[in-house]
């Protein structure tokens, strides 16, 4: 037990820790909108990796400028760039301009999510560039293995955001993975407290993702409205919908997703034009602004029901930590 008491001041060494340089084995997911140089700074700050995300930013002069904002209030700390990409390159995406400027200005590690990083795999390797893929399921986590990605997400239906088509719990996703990667691998969705910590790690993850349990934190820059709605809301709260243009994603459940559900069912084939007038970015941006979550894709996760007050990052993870040591003591008191 004395042993155990020391360890609680100590960093939790993984190969986690040891890809990013990291005090925990905790990764602080790209959040769009929202995770900017503040936020990710604090997460480096925290002794965890945040991911700054990039494609809303309309101009390089601007991605580049919160690059280097980034690396400025992170003070020498680790973090990372998140490039999400649609289930199908387009025309006018500028993914390829992103990858290049993430490469120029010496990010070290990114978060790519939503297809294949395959393409981009010689340009981020040929600098060097650490890569953690994001998946909604463990079979896209073996095809990112084969491409040679350094580390995968697997998040499960619990997650805020994109869980994919499968509806498999992260429960579940945390024991398969170890019998079927070789590579090591982060389990994200629904996680919201240090237990799960303790049983990820227990069950052969190398950490854990997390997105929802941050939202409400003090360095995230919403309306205060915004956050006391999820203060309030709890793990019942979300529902999923644009499953007609498979790309179904969890948010709260408001009256945007009543009507894209009701639109859903009955024009199943009509696609996204029909529902753009409901679900534009736009309307996420006002929710932040203004703090009403009555409308718009308001993305959130099952781990809601973990967020209880706004506090700074560096607060969480403390908790999250406490947690976890509290119950890995429960499992190392147990006796046969
Ligand atoms: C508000 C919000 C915005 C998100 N935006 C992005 C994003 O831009 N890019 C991305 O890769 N993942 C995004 N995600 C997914 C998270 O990075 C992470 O995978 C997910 O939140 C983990 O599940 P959890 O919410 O249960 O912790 C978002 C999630 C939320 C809740």
């Amino acid at each position: 037990m004395v042993a155990l008491k020391e360890k609680k001041t100590m960093s939790l060494r993984t190969p986690v820790t040891d890809l990013f340089g990291t005090e925990f084995p905790i990764v602080a997911g790209g959040l769009q909108f929202l995770a900017d140089a503040e936020y990710v700074a604090a997460c480096a700050k925290a002794g965890i990796i945040g991911f700054m995300t990039s494609n809303h930013f309309q101009d390089e002069k601007s991605l580049r400028n919160e690059i280097c904002k980034t690396r400025e209030l992170s003070e020498g700390k680790p973090f990372g760039v998140n490039i999400a990409m649609l289930p199908k390159s387009t025309e006018h995406e500028r993914i390829t301009q992103i990858m290049e400027i993430v490469v120029d200005e010496g990010v070290e590690f990114v978060e790519t999510t939503g297809r294949s990083p395959e393409p981009y795999m010689p340009l981020l390797k040929g600098a060097n560039i650490k890569v953690l893929h994001k998946v909604p399921g463990l079979k896209y986590a073996e095809k990112a293995q084969a491409v040679g990605v350094d580390m995968v997400t697997i998040v499960g239906w619990e997650c805020g955001g994109h869980p994919g088509p499968n509806a498999i719990g992260s429960i579940v996703n945390a024991a398969l993975a170890e019998e079927r990667l070789s590579i090591p691998y982060l389990i994200g969705g629904g996680i919201g407290h240090g237990s799960q910590i303790a049983a990820a790690l227990s069950m052969g993850a190398s950490g854990v993702l997390l997105g929802t349990r941050f939202l409400a934190s003090t360095e995230i820059g919403a309306h205060e409205g915004y956050k006391e709605a999820l203060l309030k809301a709890s793990e019942n709260d979300t529902t999923i919908s644009l499953w007609s243009v498979r790309n179904n994603a969890r948010t709260l459940a408001n009256e945007t997703t009543r009507i894209v559900a009701e639109l859903e069912r009955a024009n199943p084939d009509a696609g996204i034009a029909q529902l753009m007038p409901y679900v534009a970015g736009q309307i996420l941006i006002d929710t932040y602004k203004t703090g009403d979550t009555s409308l718009g894709m308001v993305y959130a996760g099952q781990a809601l029901g973990f967020v209880r007050e706004s506090v700074p990052v560096a607060e969480t993870v403390k908790l999250l930590i406490q947690q976890f040591n509290t119950a890995r003591e429960r499992l190392c008191s147990l006796s046969y």
